[in-house]
């Protein structure tokens, strides 16, 4: 049986969030991030980065991002904050 992600960011590529692109910027820019840092924890399926249409926020007007298995939402959330959350979940 396949285990979930320790955390996973589904990151919103929707009409608004998208909009400029700035959706997929924040994709792209986490998952190398967390390349960077936790390669051995993606490979190994503890960490996961997706993408999605829409996350049910668009009125923010701004890329967001929702944490599982939490349900925490950050509006244009900063990349360093979303590794310290990595760090704070495999500490666990
Ligand atoms: S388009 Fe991103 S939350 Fe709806």
């Amino acid at each position: 049986m396949i285990e979930p992600p320790l955390i996973r960011f589904v990151v919103c590529v929707g009409d608004v969030c998208d909009r400029e692109g700035s959706g997929s910027v924040l994709h792209e820019r986490l998952s190398e991030a967390l390349d960077v840092d936790f390669g051995k924890g993606i490979a190994a399926g503890e960490i996961a980065c997706v993408r999605r249409s829409c996350l049910r926020h668009c009125s923010q007007g701004v890329p967001m991002l929702r944490i599982e298995p939490s349900g925490e939402v950050y509006a244009d959330p900063d990349i360093d904050l979303m590794l310290d959350l990595v760090e704070e979940a495999l500490a666990g």
